[in-house]
């Protein structure tokens, strides 16, 4: 059920998009393409920590949750590096970025995650990732943003 949640979601956020806009271009088959395969990757991660074959916490908090669903964009190294980055504009957040990591708080880190760049006035190629994580695991990945910033 909140799988279906998040695929109305993403669809709902395509058909928002002005794909055709000059200044906002982004490739779209490719980016479909590239969203479908992260729907699947969340489905996959998500029934497997509910069956129990994948712990949702591990040894370094938030780190497996992070390459799961965050590199592609955001990068291995957290600096927007991912193969999916360049054809995003804004580019999704350099989270080396020492001013950045100072201004914002946890809460709002959290907030974004859990609810998408939309909520808080960003792109909404920064997609909402609550169906797919849970509360618990996104203060991991909190963790594990902040640690980009040390
Ligand atoms: C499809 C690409 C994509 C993926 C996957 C993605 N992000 Fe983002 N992210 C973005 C973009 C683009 C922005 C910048 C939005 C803006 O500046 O308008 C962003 C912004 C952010 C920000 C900065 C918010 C702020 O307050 O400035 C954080 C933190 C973040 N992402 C964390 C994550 C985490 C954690 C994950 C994995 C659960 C993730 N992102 C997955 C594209 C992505």
């Amino acid at each position: 059920m909140r799988y279906l949640l998040l695929s109305a979601t993403f669809l709902a956020t395509l058909t928002a998009c002005d794909w055709n806009s000059k200044e906002d271009y982004t490739p779209k088959a490719e980016y479909e393409t590239f969203l479908k395969s992260q729907e699947e990757a969340a489905k996959t991660q998500a029934e497997a920590v509910a069956s129990g074959a994948a712990p949702a916490v591990t040894e370094e908090p938030g780190k497996k949750t992070f390459e799961t669903f965050c590199v592609a964009c955001h990068g291995i190294d957290g600096k927007a590096s991912g193969p999916a980055a360049a054809a995003l504009k804004p580019s999704p957040r350099n989270l080396t970025d020492k001013a950045w990591q100072a201004k914002v708080d946890d809460a709002r880190i959290a907030k974004v995650i859990k609810e998408g760049g939309a909520s808080v006035g960003l792109s909404s190629n920064m997609a909402p990732w609550g169906g797919a994580i849970k509360d618990e695991e996104i203060a991991n990945v909190v963790k594990y943003v902040r640690h980009f910033g040390k």
